[in-house]
């Protein structure tokens, strides 16, 4: 992939960077499965805002304990179940570093790009992401797929159809055209088995490639996707996904990208560092910056 693996005394979790975050990807050894998905809040107060929110509205709310936070180099945080099951935190105040990032391998990533979580009807989840958190629907794919913006990039967030509730995929913004098809290359010169792609989502105009990695979790290299500025003049579409080039502009093989499916807390007696069971070490699969 080329992120950095951010040294740290902390055994059995992989801090893995791309901007200036201390980490936005954590691997914890263990069993496959995602533990959570998170994302940065404006401050203390917004947290406690969230927080007020979500018991109102029914969810189960904890506060993250003090080794959760510090695996996660977040000042504080809370964690739920969003209503189709996949586990969320929202956190504060996380580590930047100041350093460069020390790219593993010359890959082009400029930054995080978005997430993807399933769940089992797209229309449903959205209702939650926008009544919710304020998400605004960028584009439909149509009973497939809700892209959604919580800034001017077109999707930082997406919901694709799925049985279960899990991650389906993790982007990653690469610096150039250039940059997706040396990666391809390097990923099949390398027995990476690619998922879909290179090609271009019409929704996003985004070039993209679509991989899997040792661990069934799949990534995305893209580059190119568009901007809403004008955020009152933006009308979301609906593609139908039967469609040709509704997936990809470039007519190439499509398939659905595999998801890897949340993990189940475990009882407590079986709880390894990083597990989401009690207060230790629960760690973010992923962390995404308002
Ligand atoms: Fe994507």
């Amino acid at each position: 992939m080329g992120l950095e693996l951010v040294p740290s005394d902390e055994e059995g979790v992989a801090h893995l960077r791309a901007d200036a975050r201390h980490h936005c990807l954590a691997l914890v050894a263990g069993r496959s499965g995602v533990l959570a998905s998170g994302f940065t809040v404006a401050d203390e107060d917004a947290l406690a805002a969230a927080e007020h929110e979500l018991e109102r509205r029914g969810l189960g709310v904890r506060r993250l304990g003090a080794a959760s936070a510090r695996s996660r180099r977040v000042r504080s945080g809370i964690a739920f179940d969003d209503p189709f099951g996949n586990r969320l935190e929202l956190v504060t105040q996380q580590e930047s570093l100041a350093r460069p990032v020390a790219f593993a391998r010359a890959s082009g990533i400029t930054e995080f790009g978005h997430l993807c979580l399933d769940a089992p009807d797209v229309h449903e989840a959205y209702r939650f992401w926008s009544g919710t958190f304020n998400a605004k629907v960028s584009d439909w794919i149509g009973d497939a797929a809700c892209l959604m913006r919580i800034d001017p990039v077109h999707h930082k967030l997406a919901v694709f159809k799925g049985d279960g509730p899990g991650l389906c995929h993790m982007n990653f913004q690469v610096a150039s055209i250039d940059d997706v098809f040396r990666n391809w290359h390097f990923l099949v010169d390398h027995g990476v088995e690619i998922e879909m792609g290179p090609g271009r989502h019409p929704q996003s105009t985004a070039v993209f490639l679509y991989f899997l990695g040792p661990e069934s979790f799949t990534y995305e290299y893209s580059f190119g996707v568009r901007r809403i500025e004008d955020d009152a003049a933006w009308r979301p579409r609906t593609f139908d996904p039967a469609e040709p080039g509704s997936i990809d502009l470039w007519l190439g093989p499509t398939s659905r990208p595999t998801t890897q499916p949340q993990a189940r807390d475990e009882p407590a007696e079986a709880a390894t560092p990083g597990t989401p069971s009690g207060d230790p070490a629960e760690v973010p699969a992923a962390a995404l910056s308002r």
